[in-house]
């Protein structure tokens, strides 16, 4: 099957100052239609970099991405996003800020369609009955599932989650995990995910790619059967904690902590 993602032998430098700044050498990635793919690696090996070279906001130096098999010039609207801290505008109602990409980029839907379609989705991250709130009375985790929406909003076919829990509390992000496997299940979506937690690596996604220190490279590759760690109970499985071990010692060897020589010893 085509992959819908395709990223080959990229490389990438920062120019920055002080000289080039290399960040991505040698960056392999593909991810199927529907398919949802978990990126760890260390701080600053270049994951978010990675993110902006699928969303088109930049091109690499060296190497090829392809969308749906076509190589990504520019931005497009197929592509949804959702950051750490989610950008809402406090002026604008949650239902508002959900709909705000189609101003920016307008959809075939008409002006009911939409909102019929942003009521929806904010329903089915349990935000029925907030609609009208403004950002500021949202907990954060809900602000979360607020920006998860307006990601959505235009039935995008890559979604884009850059470490999008990582300032939520444990038991929010749990809950938040959740909820990303109902939206799956009714928003089919191929999915790349950022995050430095390894137990929602194997929780959410079908492949955990490990990349290096920087400049980073696909370092590792770790499949996550389709029966893998689906509830939170899963996780606290033997299986799960192999795969956690794994990633963790490639981790390590990431940061350069570890080599794999002494892995395998
Ligand atoms: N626009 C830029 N210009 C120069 N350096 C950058 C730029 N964006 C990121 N960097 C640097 O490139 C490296 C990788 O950044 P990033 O992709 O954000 O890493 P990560 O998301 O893995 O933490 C970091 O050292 C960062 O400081
Ligand atoms: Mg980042």
């Amino acid at each position: 099957m085509q992959n819908l993602i395709e990223i080959k032998d990229v490389r990438h430098a920062y120019r920055t100052d002080a000289g080039p700044l290399p960040v991505l050498d040698g960056l392999n990635v593909s991810v199927p239609e529907g398919g949802f793919v978990a990126v760890v690696g260390p701080s600053g090996c270049g994951k978010s970099t990675l993110t902006r070279l699928i969303a088109g906001l930049m091109k690499p130096d060296h190497g090829e991405v392809w969308l749906h098999g076509e190589r990504v010039k520019g931005p497009r609207a197929t592509v949804g996003m959702a950051f750490q801290n989610p950008v809402l505008l406090e002026w604008r109602t949650i239902l508002k800020n959900v709909l705000l990409p189609l101003e920016i980029v307008p959809s075939k839907l008409s002006r009911k369609q939409a909102e019929d379609r942003a009521r929806f989705l904010l329903s089915l991250v349990g935000l029925e009955g907030f609609e009208d709130k403004r950002p500021s009375e949202l907990s954060g985790g809900m602000r979360q599932r607020a920006s998860l929406c307006r990601a959505l909003i235009h039935q995008p076919e890559v979604l884009i989650l850059d470490e999008p829990f990582g300032a939520l509390d444990a038991f929010t992000r749990e809950d938040l995990w959740q909820t990303m496997h109902r939206v799956k299940e009714r928003e089919p979506f191929t999915g790349v995910l950022i995050t430095h937690d390894l137990r929602e690596s194997i929780f959410l996604a079908d492949q955990v790619v490990v990349l290096s220190g920087r400049p980073a490279r696909t370092q590792y590759v770790l499949d996550i059967p389709s029966n893998g760690p689906r509830t939170l109970d899963d996780l606290y499985t033997p299986v799960a904690a192999e795969q956690l071990n794994i990633l963790r010692h490639q981790i390590q060897i990431a940061q350069g902590r570890s080599t794999a020589e002494e892995g395998a010893a």
